[in-house]
C-alpha cells in the first residue's frame, strides 16, 4: 500500500521533533564523552576526615621543633634539576627513575623536589647562613614527588616533615636529632624503635666498596637483573636489597662497620653511647645504607617497634649525617645532619593502632535565618560568637526553617538561634533548646552571654575531647 504523505504542518512538527531528539542525543553523547577527571596514579586527596590525624602529626612536630629551637623554613617545590643530580647522586633510584623533571617555559631544566635536604643546603648557602650562630637548625614540611611504583605507603606525591642541623659535627647532634624524632612518636602515642648504622666517610667507603663488589662479582650469576644493575652502578644499595638470594649472600659479605676508619668508628660509638644513656631503643643494622648518596657516618631509620623488618615501606622516617653536601653545592665545608618523617605512613600507623587525635569540639550552637535581613545580622553574630570562642554552625544555603532545623539536629547542637524578620525589627532573637524544644525570645545584644551561660550549665553533656595518648597502653 502506498505510504500516506504527511500534511505540511505535521511534516514541520515531525522535523522539529527529530531535531529536538537529535539535540538531546547529542547532549547525552556529549555528557557520556565528557569523562570525569580522575586522579593521577600515586596522587591522592587528603580528605577532611583525615585532617584530624594530619593536624595532630603536624602540630606535634611543630611543638617539638619549637621546643628544640628549630626554625621553620619553607622551600620551593620546584628547583633546578641540577641541585638534585649533584646531591642525591646519579645511580640512585630517585635520580635514575623517579624524578619529575621537565623544561619550564624559559627552557630551564627543573624538577619537582623528590626531597628537601638538598634544598635546605642550597638555602643555607643562598642566604649566607654560615655567618649565623652555628648550628643552624631548620625544619620544614610539605609535599615531595617521586615517580616510583605506587603501593601501600608509597605515593608519587607524599608529605614529609624534615629537620636539618647545619654547622656542627659533634656526635651529640646526631643523637639529639634521633631523640627529637623519637619524642614526636612518643607524643603521638606510637611505639617506635631506631635502626642505625654508620657508612663512614667517602674515603673509607671506597675501600669497602671495592671489597663488596669483588665479593658479589663471584656470585653475579645468582643476582636478579635489578641487583646486577646495582652491582654496577651503586653497589652499596645491594645491602638493602629485598631479594632473597642477595639477602642470603649478604650474610657472608664484608660488613661496612669493619671498614670504618678510627674517626668514623669513634663518632659512631659516641652516638650509640648517647643513645644508650638516654635509653633510646635502637638496633644496629649493618645493612642500612639509605637510598641517597649524600650520607656520611651515621644513618638511621624510625620503624614501628612491632613492625616486620622485611616488610617494604615500613620506615616512618629516616635520615643521617651528610657532612659533604654543602660543599658539593659549592659552599664552605659544613658538617650537617638531619632526618625526615613521612606523614602518610605515620597517619596510617595511627589509624592501624586506632589512635585518635584530640577531636575538635562539635559546634554546640546553630544559627537559623529567615531572609536576607536576618542573614546580614547573622554575619555579625558569627564574628561575636567567634570572639567568644563558641563555634557556630549554619546552613545559609537553605531557606525554610524546617530544613535548617533538620541540619541543626544532624550536627547535634544543643542550642539553635532563630532569627526571623520580626526578630530583626524587634532587635531580638529566639534561643531554642534542642533537647526540650523550649524556645525563649531574648535581646540580640545579650545573646552571646546568654548562650555562654546556657552552655556552661549544660556542660555535663558537652562533647568530650578525646586524648590520643589515653588510648595507648
Ligand atoms: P627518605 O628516606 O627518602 O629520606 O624519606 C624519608 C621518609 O619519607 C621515609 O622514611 C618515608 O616515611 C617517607 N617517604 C619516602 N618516600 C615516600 C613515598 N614515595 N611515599 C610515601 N612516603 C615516602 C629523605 O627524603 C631525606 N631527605 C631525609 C633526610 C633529611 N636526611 C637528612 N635529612
Amino acid at each position: 500500500m502506498p505510504k500516506k504523505k504527511p500534511e505540511p504542518a505535521k511534516k514541520a512538527e515531525t522535523k522539529k521533533k527529530v531535531v529536538k531528539k537529535a539535540a538531546k542525543v547529542e547532549e547525552v553523547v556529549e555528557k557520556k564523552v565528557k569523562p570525569t577527571p580522575t586522579l593521577l596514579r600515586g596522587f591522592r586527596d587528603i580528605l577532611p576526615e583525615e585532617q584530624g590525624r594530619w593536624n595532630f602529626i603536624r602540630d606535634t612536630a611543630r611543638t617539638i621543633a619549637e621546643a628544640y629551637t628549630f626554625d621553620r623554613i619553607d622551600l620551593p617545590i620546584l628547583e633546578r634539576t641540577d641541585l638534585f643530580l649533584r646531591t642525591i647522586g646519579k645511580g640512585t633510584d630517585v635520580i635514575d627513575k623517579e624524578m619529575y623533571t621537565f623544561a619550564d617555559p624559559s627552557n630551564r631544566n627543573v624538577a619537582l623536589r623528590p626531597e628537601a635536604t638538598a634544598s635546605a643546603a642550597r638555602a643555607y648557602i643562598t642566604h649566607g647562613m654560615l655567618d649565623r650562630p652555628q648550628p643552624v637548625k631548620l625544619w620544614y614540611q610539605g609535599p615531595m614527588f617521586r615517580h616510583d611504583r605506587p603501593q601501600a605507603g608509597r605515593f608519587r606525591q607524599f608529605y614529609q616533615l624534615g629537620f636539618e642541623s647545619f654547622g656542627a659535627s659533634e656526635p651529640i647532634v646526631d643523637a639529639q636529632l634521633i631523640v627529637l624524632g623519637m619524642q614526636i612518636f612518643k607524643d603521638l602515642g606510637l611505639d617506635v624503635k631506631v635502626q642505625i648504622n654508620s657508612i663512614g666517610t667517602y674515603d673509607c667507603r671506597q675501600a669497602y666498596l671495592a671489597e663488596l663488589v669483588a665479593y658479589f662479582r663471584q656470585h653475579r650469576s645468582k643476582l636478579s637483573d635489578d641487583d646486577k644493575r646495582r652491582l654496577q652502578k651503586n653497589p652499596l644499595r645491594l645491602l638493602d636489597s629485598k631479594e632473597e638470594v642477595t639477602r642470603e649472600l649478604l650474610e657472608g659479605a664484608p660488613q661496612i662497620l669493619d671498614w670504618l676508619d678510627d674517626k668514623s668508628k669513634d663518632h659512631f660509638m659516641k652516638v650509640l653511647e648517647f643513645m644508650e644513656d638516654i635509653e633510646i631503643p635502637f638496633e644496629l643494622n649493618p645493612y642500612l645504607v639509605r637510598g641517597l648518596d649524600y650520607y656520611t657516618h651515621t644513618v638511621f631509620e624510625f620503624i614501628l617497634a612491632d613492625s616486620d623488618p622485611n616488610k617494604a615501606q615500613n620506615a616512618l622516617g629516616g635520615g643521617g649525617r651528610y657532612d659533604g653536601l654543602v660543599e658539593a653545592l659549592g659552599g664552605r665545608e659544613t658538617p650537617a645532619c638531619g632526618f625526615a618523617l613521612g606523614i602518610e605512613r605515620i597517619a596510617r600507623a595511627l589509624s592501624d593502632k586506632d589512635i585518635n587525635p584530640p577531636q575538635r569540639p562539635q559546634p554546640a550552637v546553630f544559627f537559623a535565618q529567615l531572609g536576607d535581613a536576618s542573614r546580614r545580622v547573622g554575619l555579625k553574630l558569627f564574628e561575636e560568637f567567634r570572639q567568644a570562642g563558641i563555634p557556630m554552625a549554619e546552613a545559609f544555603g537553605k531557606n525554610a526553617l524546617k530544613a535548617q532545623l533538620e541540619v541543626a539536629n544532624k550536627v547535634g547542637v544543643q542550642l539553635t538561634l532563630i532569627l526571623g524578620q520580626k526578630e530583626v525589627l524587634d532587635g531580638t532573637i529566639i534561643i531554642r533548646d534542642m533537647d526540650s524544644g523550649a524556645q525563649e525570645i531574648v535581646d540580640v545584644k545579650k545573646v552571646v552571654s546568654l548562650v555562654e551561660k546556657k552552655l556552661s550549665s549544660k556542660q555535663g553533656v558537652a562533647p568530650v575531647v578525646q586524648s590520643p595518648i589515653s588510648t595507648v597502653k
